[in-house]
C-alpha cells in the first residue's frame, strides 16, 4: 500500500534543479504532491527551483546521486546526469557513475520502499542511427569508445539496470527516452542547438552550423515532454517501457537557424563548422508507442514553442 492513503504522493526527483526537473517540479506541486527536489547542482542551479523555495510541499535536498540515499518516497523519477555533450563530457567518468551508479543507487531506494520509479533516458541511446524514425524495438547504432559514449553507454547501462531489477526484484519501473526537449531553463551555456542558436542571434554573434547544416533534428516543448513523463509514470504497472517521448517534427539546422533568426529579429550571419565526432545525421522519434499506450502527442509546435524561450534567453543572458 502506498505511504499515504490519498492521492497525494510523496516524489523524488533527482535532478529537480535542472531544466527538466524544474519544470517537473512545478507540475508535481500544481497537482498537490510532496516533492523533494535532489540535486547536486552540477549543471541544475538553485535559481532553476529559487520559486518553489518557500512552496510548503517542496524539499530542495543537496545530494549526489552517486552516494546512496535513504529517504521516505512514494514515486522517484531519475533524472539526475548532465544532459549536454559541454556538460557531460566535461567530466566523462562521472557521468557514467551517475548514471550507472545513480541507477543502482535509485532502483536500491525504490526496491527498500516498494516505490514506483522512472528513468528519464535518451534517444542517445540509438546513437547515430541506421533506421529512420526510431521506434523502441531497435538497437541502436552507438560506438562504445568514442567522446560521447560517457552518456550513450551509461544510458544504456541504466536501462539495463532498471529491466533487470524489473524482471528480478519485481520492481515497477518506466523508461521514457527523451528526444531533444527544449523551453525556459535551458542552461544558456549549454551548447545544445536551440540554446546556442538563441544566444548567438541574442547577442548578434554569427550562428554556428555543424557540417552543411542539413543534419536533421526533432525538437519537443518542455510543457509536452513533463506531460509525457507524467503519463508515463501514470500508466498501469505492465507499462514499462521504453516509450519514445519527443516531437516527431523535423527540422534541419538550416532551418532552425532562419526561425530563431527570424522570430529574434536577428541581423546575425550563418557561419559553418565541421562536424563534431559521432554526430548522428537525423533524429527523429517515432511516438506510436507513447500515442497508444499514454494517449501522449506533443502539443506544441516549433515557432510556438521558440517565443517563450527566447523571452526567457532574452532576460537571462
Ligand atoms: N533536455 C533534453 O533534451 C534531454 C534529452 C534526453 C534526455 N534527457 C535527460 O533528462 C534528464 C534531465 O535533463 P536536463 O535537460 O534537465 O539536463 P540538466 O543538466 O539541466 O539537468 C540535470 C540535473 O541533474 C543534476 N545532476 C547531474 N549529476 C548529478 C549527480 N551525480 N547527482 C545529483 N544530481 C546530478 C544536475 O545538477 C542538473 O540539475 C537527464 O537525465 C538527461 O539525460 C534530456
Amino acid at each position: 500500500m502506498s505511504r499515504n492513503y490519498h492521492e497525494t504522493k510523496r516524489i523524488l526527483v533527482t535532478g529537480g534543479a535542472g531544466f527538466l526537473g524544474s519544470h517537473l517540479c512545478d507540475r508535481l506541486l500544481e497537482q498537490g504532491h510532496e516533492v523533494i527536489c535532489l540535486d547536486n547542482f552540477f549543471t541544475g542551479r538553485r535559481g532553476n527551483v529559487a520559486h518553489l523555495l518557500q512552496h510548503p510541499n517542496f524539499e530542495l535536498m543537496r545530494h549526489d546521486v552517486t552516494f546512496p540515499l535513504f529517504i521516505e518516497v512514494d514515486e522517484i523519477y531519475n533524472l539526475a546526469c548532465p544532459a549536454s555533450p559541454i556538460h557531460y563530457q566535461h567530466d566523462p567518468v562521472q557521468t557514467t557513475k551517475t548514471s550507472v551508479h545513480g541507477a543502482i543507487n535509485m532502483l536500491g531506494l525504490a526496491k527498500r520502499l516498494g516505490a514506483k520509479i522512472l528513468q528519464a533516458s535518451t534517444s542517445e541511446v540509438y546513437g547515430d542511427p541506421d533506421v529512420h524514425p526510431q521506434t523502441e524495438e531497435y538497437w541502436g547504432r552507438v560506438n562504445p569508445i568514442g567522446p560521447r559514449s560517457c552518456y550513450d553507454e551509461g544510458k544504456r547501462c541504466a536501462e539495463t539496470l532498471f529491466f533487470d531489477y524489473h524482471r528480478q526484484h519485481g520492481l515497477k519501473i518506466k523508461v521514457a527516452r527523451i528526444f531533444n526537449t527544449y523551453g525556459p531553463r535551458m542552461h544558456p551555456a549549454d551548447g545544445r542547438v536551440v540554446s546556442n542558436f538563441i544566444v548567438q542571434a541574442l547577442r548578434g554573434e554569427p550562428i554556428t552550423l555543424y557540417g552543411s547544416g542539413e543534419q536533421t533534428r526533432s525538437f519537443c516543448y518542455v510543457d509536452d515532454l513533463i506531460d509525457g513523463l507524467m503519463r508515463l509514470m501514470n500508466s498501469p504497472d505492465e507499462v514499462t517501457g521504453p516509450v519514445n517521448i519527443g516531437n516527431p517534427g523535423e527540422f534541419s539546422m538550416r532551418q532552425l537557424a532562419e526561425l530563431v533568426k527570424e522570430q529574434t529579429g536577428s541581423a546575425s550571419e550563418l557561419v559553418f563548422h565541421p562536424l563534431p565526432a559521432d554526430d548522428p545525421k537525423q533524429r527523429r522519434p517515432d511516438i506510436g508507442k507513447a500515442q497508444a499506450l499514454l494517449g501522449w502527442a506533443p502539443r506544441v509546435p516549433l515557432a510556438e514553442g521558440l517565443a517563450p524561450t527566447i523571452d526567457y534567453f532574452r532576460s537571462a543572458i
